[in-house]
């Protein structure tokens, strides 16, 4: 287990990251789609980590040809019919990621030979209804396993050869872009599906589907797909470049703003307006960023200019969470040292997230020494508190170590944050950058 030890120490810092890493989200969908496609397609900047590396090891497994050159990734589409069993007594094996386990069951789904998917013990525990549900009502015959506690449905998931699969007309009950991707994956074997959601979630798979020549219209919060014999690359010899994750600059992003006398700018950062948000409720808390559009091109990219700030806090509620929902551990860090009281409310989707995030963000911030009410679906966290040397065991959240490691470092106390090796699902070179900024940690392997 890898456990990370900070330093007390003052952070200053005047520089320019240009290493965040490739969008996870992005980067998924640029292995499944570009996989279904007619003809190849080339990415730069895809995500290594391992979530993304296993979606793009489960789509070779299918049949799709992926192969690096000069670090692009060149995926070789097979076309919508051209996948292939992956063995029979093979189970898919996806590790950590629920983006990879719910886009490929909808993938899965429409297929003419059975597979099984699974994942680590967190994915074990994660909860499919929401996919099966809709699924099952386009005739998908997907069956997992139940638990004398929950009415869910969990991995493994059975997935069972269909001869086809009907339209459907479906109400979303929760804003997520990982169902509405399952249920448009699996659409496109259909003649039409249409998807309403509460609010809007990110919108990465319509993008591309749409670059990929699909019939995909998004009116309001409603969005459509027409049958479509083929998914082609317009431009295969082009290079479509994954914008850095913005949900992992947001960590570097915190920490500038919270750190003294600091000017740090990110360069080729994600700016789509499905998942900007954080930055908007950072300039809310008066936190001092400004966006220069960097390019426009199938995924918007800027440069952000962060300077130490005094930050005052906000509500967090209503149509913003899908937005921030990733980004919430991290804000509520921000939340703490800025004036007044932060309230997130509507956020209950982060209870089945890679832990249950909001009782990991109270162990954290109980865990600093200060003090946070917990609400079914949020919290209320009072702000100027000073955070006290401490321990943390992330529980295997990706998001909570690196919250808790920025934590650490911007209140400039010492700390240990246990079960680090989760950082590598979404962020592989996180240490490397804390390592270029000078700042004075140890991870050690226990
Ligand atoms: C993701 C969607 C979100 C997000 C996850 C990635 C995606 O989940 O939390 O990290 O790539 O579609 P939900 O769709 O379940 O909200």
């Amino acid at each position: 287990m890898l456990i990370c030890r900070i330093f007390p120490q003052k952070v200053s810092l005047n520089t320019s990251i240009s290493s965040i890493p490739g969008d996870k989200s992005i980067s998924h969908r640029a292995f499944i789609l570009g996989g279904l496609c007619e003809n190849s397609s080339r990415f730069s900047h895809i995500l290594e980590s391992e979530d993304c590396l296993n979606t793009c090891k489960i789509m070779q497994q299918l049949g799709v040809s992926i192969t690096k050159e000069n670090g692009q990734y060149v995926v070789e589409g097979r076309g919508l019919r051209g996948l292939q069993s992956p063995g029979t007594g093979i189970t898919l094996d996806v590790g950590n990621s629920g983006t990879s386990i719910r886009l490929l069951t909808g993938l899965l789904a429409a297929q003419s030979f059975e597979s099984v998917i699974s994942g680590d013990i967190s994915i074990q525990g994660r909860p499919m209804k929401r996919i099966i549900d809709p699924l099952t009502g386009m005739g998908a015959r997907i069956s997992g396993q139940s638990r004398p506690d929950s009415e869910d449905i969990f991995p493994p998931l059975r997935i069972q050869p269909v001869d086809s699969l009907n339209d459907i007309d479906y109400a979303l009950p929760m804003a997520s872009a990982q169902v509405k991707s399952a249920v448009l994956l699996a659409g496109l074997y259909t003649d039409h599906v249409s998807i309403d959601e509460p609010e809007h979630s990110r919108d990465h798979t319509e993008r591309l589907l749409q670059y990929y020549g699909a019939a995909i219209n998004s009116y309001g919060k409603r969005v459509t797909l027409q049958n479509m014999e083929s998914l082609k690359n317009p431009n295969p010899e082009q290079v479509l470049r994954v914008p850095g994750d913005i949900s992992s600059a947001l960590f570097f992003i915190a920490l500038s703003v919270l750190a003294k006398k600091t000017f740090v700018e990110l360069t080729g950062i994600g700016d789509n307006q499905t998942r900007n948000a954080a930055l908007d409720c950072i300039t809310r808390m008066r936190g001092r960023i400004r966006k220069n559009r960097a390019s426009d091109t199938w995924e918007p990219t800027i440069n952000v200019e962060v300077q130490s700030s005094e930050l005052f806090n906000t509500q967090l509620s209503g149509d913003v969470i899908p937005n921030i929902i990733d980004e919430i551990p991290i804000l509520s860090i921000l939340g703490l040292s800025a004036k007044g009281t932060m309230k997130v409310r509507d956020a209950e989707e982060l209870r089945v997230k890679e832990s249950d995030r909001i009782s990991s963000i109270v162990r954290l911030i109980e865990a600093m020494g200060c003090s946070i009410t917990e609400y079914v679906d949020g919290f209320d966290l009072e702000g100027g508190q000073d955070i006290q040397p401490f321990y943390y065991d992330s529980g295997g959240d990706h998001r909570m170590a690196m919250s808790a490691i920025i934590g650490a470092l911007a209140a400039g106390v010492e700390a240990t944050v246990e079960n680090c090796d989760c950082i590598a699902t979404s962020f592989p070179n996180f240490f490397d950058i804390l390592k270029e900024l000078g700042l004075s940690f140890e991870v050690i392997e226990q």
